[in-house]
């Protein structure tokens, strides 16, 4: 279930099997660690994809995820060291696409990883969720 976001929202800084480095993971600084390569503590991987870490690049995700959608990152990033580039690609494929939220991206999980960023990435399109229980606190 993560792999999807994990390609969407995640990939373009922390990279992914067969991605080299990108100019967003070359022109950070602290640089975000290679998650294709170093598996992370699922807890401490749970608090920083929440609340993000202050003063670096790495934004907090939790005010437009709920915690199962976090929980499934963090699930998805102990697997990911292990992965080659196909299996990679599989899972991004089999998986809801850039799903949080409970909205599956528009035409399924073959565009998920093509998709435009504008479309992808600011997190708000139809969140019910982020309504529900983020209203009041968006930045
Ligand atoms: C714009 C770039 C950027 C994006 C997008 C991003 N991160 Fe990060 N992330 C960073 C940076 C930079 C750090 C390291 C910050 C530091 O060292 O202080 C980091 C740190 C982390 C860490 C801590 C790693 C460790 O060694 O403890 C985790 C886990 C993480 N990110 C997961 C994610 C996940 C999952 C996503 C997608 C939902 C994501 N990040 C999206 C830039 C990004």
């Amino acid at each position: 279930m993560g792999a999807g976001n994990y390609d969407a929202m995640c990939a373009q800084c922390h990279l992914a099997p067969g991605l080299g480095a990108s100019e967003l993971s070359k022109g950070l600084y602290p640089a975000p660690p290679n998650l294709s390569k170093v598996t992370v503590n699922p807890a401490a991987a749970f608090w920083v994809i929440k609340h993000g870490i202050k003063a670096s690049g790495m934004p907090a995700w939790g005010m437009s995820m709920s915690d199962d959608d976090v929980w499934s990152l963090v699930a998805f990033l102990q697997q990911l060291p292990r992965l080659d580039e196909e299996r990679y690609r599989q899972l991004v494929a089999g998986s809801a696409g850039h799903s949080h939220g409970g909205m599956p991206t528009a035409g399924g999980t073959q565009n998920a990883t093509e998709a435009h960023p504008d479309d992808e990435h600011d997190g708000r399109h139809g969140h019910q969720r982020m309504n529900e229980e983020h209203h009041g606190a968006k930045r």
